[in-house]
């Protein structure tokens, strides 16, 4: 059965800095951000915006009321819940209008959580083939203020509609996963800001790439040759140039170089967002998709997905005919590009709320709410207010 993305669509919050003014204020040279770490501007999470109303106007901008009537699963993929017991794929389910009969379920495994809920998707169509399912990768990346991984922070939340018959990307079934215990990054209960080892990190991710890549290839017997494009987890872009020159350190250069020249279209978005974590590999997908030449029908894409402590896995699409016709490019654009920017003490101030910890009740007021479709206005009697205009 032919099983993948139908639909794909993102969303962001309107504020952002700029990492040239990020670095001066830090006082790095500038090209350390934008071309070692390889960012220009990073989103930031106004409190009004949380894992819920992020992946809520994602999956509005994309769901029109065939899905509504016809998605029987929400997965909300997130390491930024925002209870312990009831899912954000709760609230979702009710903000964007799908019918009652769905299911609702959040996936946690640091920046893997969607590509679970992806796993998870196909195997439900495969047994019901008419069903629709919303895949939600959402996720505010927070480090904090003069931090080491200050500029690889970011916001944001992919939304995708899996279906049998799909007008976007066919999804094979011929992944290759990993598992391992680990301490590369993690975020304690009791902490707003994540944990971690940054080089570690990066050596984790090359580690389980390379172990996932080698494993996909006996499987399945495909070299870097049946792949048109690579697609990549990206906590900051030049993590995914590490990515592909790791594995293409002993092929040809004019098979790094074609690598090379689609992955700057699939980290354009990425560029100006950050880490939005469990939504970064389909942020980059979307961007390739968007920003990309168009690719002949059946051209192979690879993903690799990596959730930090750590699950890795590696797999594969095939572009369907037209799919062009199926995305917003513009509309893409211009959430980028209408964004307000920050000046460096308003990031910082911004950044460091939080919502009350100690159960008291709050009123969330600010200019920047009139951005999206729904928000957080406060949380009263223990309990989230979310609006929808
Ligand atoms: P750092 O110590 O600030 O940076 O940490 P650095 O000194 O390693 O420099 C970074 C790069 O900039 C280097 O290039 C420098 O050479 C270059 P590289 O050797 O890496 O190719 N550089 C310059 N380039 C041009 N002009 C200059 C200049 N100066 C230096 N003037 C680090 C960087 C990413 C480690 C840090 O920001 C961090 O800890 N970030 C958070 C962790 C992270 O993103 N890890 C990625 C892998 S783990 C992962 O992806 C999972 C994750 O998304 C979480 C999840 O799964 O939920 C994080």
């Amino acid at each position: 059965m032919d099983i993948g993305i139908d639909k794909i669509g993102f969303y962001s919050p309107n504020v952002y800095v700029d990492m040239e003014k990020l670095a001066e204020a830090r006082d790095v040279e500038p090209a350390k951000y934008t071309i070692g770490i390889g960012q220009e501007r990073m989103a930031i999470a106004p409190l009004h915006q949380d894992s819920v109303s992020l992946a809520a106007n994602a999956a509005l901008s994309i769901l029109d009321e065939d899905d509504k009537e016809k998605i029987d699963f929400v997965l909300f993929g997130s390491e930024s819940g925002v209870d312990h017991s009831k899912s954000g794929a709760v609230w979702v389910h009710q903000l964007t209008g799908i019918n009652k009969e769905a299911r609702s379920v959040e996936l946690k495994q640091a920046c893997y959580g969607a590509t679970a809920g992806i796993k998870m998707a196909m195997g439900h169509i495969a047994l019901n083939p008419e069903s629709k399912v919303l895949v939600l990768g959402t996720d505010i990346a927070k480090y904090g203020v003069k931090t080491g991984g200050e500029p690889t922070q970011g916001a944001g939340a992919v939304a995708m509609v899996l279906s049998s018959n799909p007008r976007l990307l066919s999804l094979d079934n011929d992944s290759a996963a990993l598992t391992k215990d680990i301490s590369d990054f993690w975020r304690p209960l009791y902490s707003d800001y994540a944990f971690v080892d940054g080089k570690f990190s990066n050596q984790a991710y090359l580690d389980f790439l390379n172990d996932v890549w080698v494993n996909y290839q006996e499987k399945t017997g495909r070299t870097l040759k049946d792949f048109e494009a690579m697609t990549f987890h990206v906590p900051y872009t030049k993590m995914g140039k590490k990515a592909i020159l790791a594995m293409t350190e002993n092929e040809e250069e004019s098979e790094r170089d074609r690598l090379m020249e689609y992955y700057q279209s699939s980290i354009y978005y990425n560029k100006q967002v950050g880490n939005i974590y469990t939504g970064s590999l389909y942020l980059s997908l979307l961007s390739l998709l968007e920003q990309g030449p168009e690719l002949e029908a059946g051209s192979r894409i690879g993903l690799f997905s990596y959730g930090s402590g750590a699950v890795g896995e590696f797999f594969s699409g095939t572009l369907k005919a037209d799919y062009k016709n199926y995305l917003s490019k513009d509309k893409h654009e211009s959430l980028l590009n209408e964004r307000r920017e920050l000046s460096i003490s308003e990031y910082e101030e911004m950044l460091q709320q939080s919502l009350p910890k100690d159960g008291a009740d709050i009123e969330i007021e600010s200019e920047d709410m009139k951005e999206g479709t729904v928000y957080l206005t406060g949380v009263k009697e223990h309990i989230r207010q979310y609006v929808k205009k």
